[in-house]
């Protein structure tokens, strides 16, 4: 019998290529999302990436526990992926109840299920952020933890209540992931990201302006103390975390409790870096200007990847050019993302329960 997994936020950009990567590797996938911040077409372009239908998918807000357990009684749940969650950082400033009902009570409302159906075995999907401003890079598991906005203390709350019900519940098996910047697509240009309105992240902004929608990027301070003065960040391509969400189901039964591991590369890349970087891939310049600090950044997060290669001996493989290929390959065959006409007719259509 295949393994049945529930991916809670599985229409948005990271649940979707995880879906992907899960139906590639033979397992049933029963997705979850209230769509608030995905569109259900994303559904469609899964089924379609993979060849293969979900085994569900369900219009269900994970703090609706009723709702959410019925999905539980519908499908053998065998493990569970949360990503369903609110992320964005400036918003969470602005909506601090709302990110702490979401996150924290979406977390807790999922927890209660998964115990009254027996099913012990989560995936959590955290964030680099709970570093906060980072004294040193590279930064390990064992790094001090600092959140600086909401949406970071909502991910560090729901670790802090994952360890307390692993305390008190040992058949729990928890891996918290924290990811440092997810960018690029799916190869195939059919998935990828497709943020409502003005991206607040830097390589969806730089892919609408090579594609023209936007005339150019601000680059956001060029006197951080670092080699080109612009900032650094650990790039991590979706198709890493995706597999890296599928190597980690293949590891829950490995050790009881929470344990937590970044995913990152350990590679830095400056903005300027990244800008360079796209323009090549795409063949198109991208110009940009420099312009004030924004407020709450930091100059450098990179994450130490050593510890998911022991513990699971797993890397990244996919380099910058790939994330900025797979990146524009998406944005030019969807110039509006999924609102627009799919590029590719033909291939196999979606399956599984409608979503509704
Ligand atoms: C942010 C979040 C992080 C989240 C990630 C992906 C913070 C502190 N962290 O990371 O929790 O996981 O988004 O959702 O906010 N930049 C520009 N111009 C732009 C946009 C960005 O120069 O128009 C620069 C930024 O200053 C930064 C780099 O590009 O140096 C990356 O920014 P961004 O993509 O927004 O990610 P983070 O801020 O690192």
């Amino acid at each position: 019998m295949p393994e049945t997994v529930l991916v809670t936020g599985g229409a948005g950009f990271i649940g979707s290529h995880t879906c992907v990567e899960l139906l590639a590797h033979g397992y049933e996938v029963v997705v979850v999302d209230n769509h608030v911040n995905s569109s259900p077409r994303a559904l469609d372009r899964i089924t379609k990436t993979a060849g293969r239908p979900l085994a569900g998918a369900y219009r269900v807000d994970v703090r609706d526990r009723r709702a959410l357990s019925e999905v539980f009684t519908a499908h053998p749940v065998d493990a569970v992926i949360h990503f369903a969650a609110h992320k964005a950082v400036g918003e969470s400033v602005a909506l601090p109840v709302e990110y702490y009902d979401t996150n924290v009570g979406g977390t807790c409302a999922l927890l209660a299920v998964m115990h009254d159906h027996d099913v012990h075995r989560l995936v959590f999907s955290s964030s680099c952020s709970v570093y906060g401003e980072a004294p040193t890079v590279p930064l390990t598991e064992r790094s001090p933890v600092a959140p600086t906005n909401p949406y970071a203390h909502t991910k560090l709350a729901c670790e802090r209540i994952l360890r307390d019900v692993c305390d008190h519940l040992p058949d729990m098996k928890v891996l918290a992931l924290r990811y440092f910047n997810p960018v690029g697509a799916h190869p195939s240009g059919l998935l990828g990201e497709d943020p409502r309105g003005v991206p607040n992240n830097l390589m969806p902004y730089v892919a609408q302006v090579a594609v023209g929608r936007r005339e150019r990027l601000d680059v956001f301070g060029d006197d951080y103390p670092t080699p080109d003065g612009t900032g650094v960040r650990d790039y991590i391509h979706v198709m890493d975390v995706a597999e890296g969400h599928r190597v980690a189901v293949a590891h829950l039964d490995d050790q009881a409790g929470l344990r937590v591991f970044n995913l990152g590369t350990g590679t830095g890349t400056s903005v300027l870096q990244l800008v360079a970087a796209f323009g090549e891939a795409s063949g198109r310049p991208v110009p940009y200007r420099i312009v004030e600090r924004r407020p709450g950044d930091v100059a450098e997060l990179v994450a130490d990847a050593g510890a998911v290669a022991v513990a699971w001996d797993w890397r990244t493989t996919r380099d910058l050019t790939a994330m900025c290929r797979d990146a524009w390959r998406f944005q030019e065959l969807n110039p509006d993302g999924y609102a627009g006409r799919p590029p590719r007719a033909g291939g196999p259509t979606t399956g599984g329960t409608p979503c509704g």
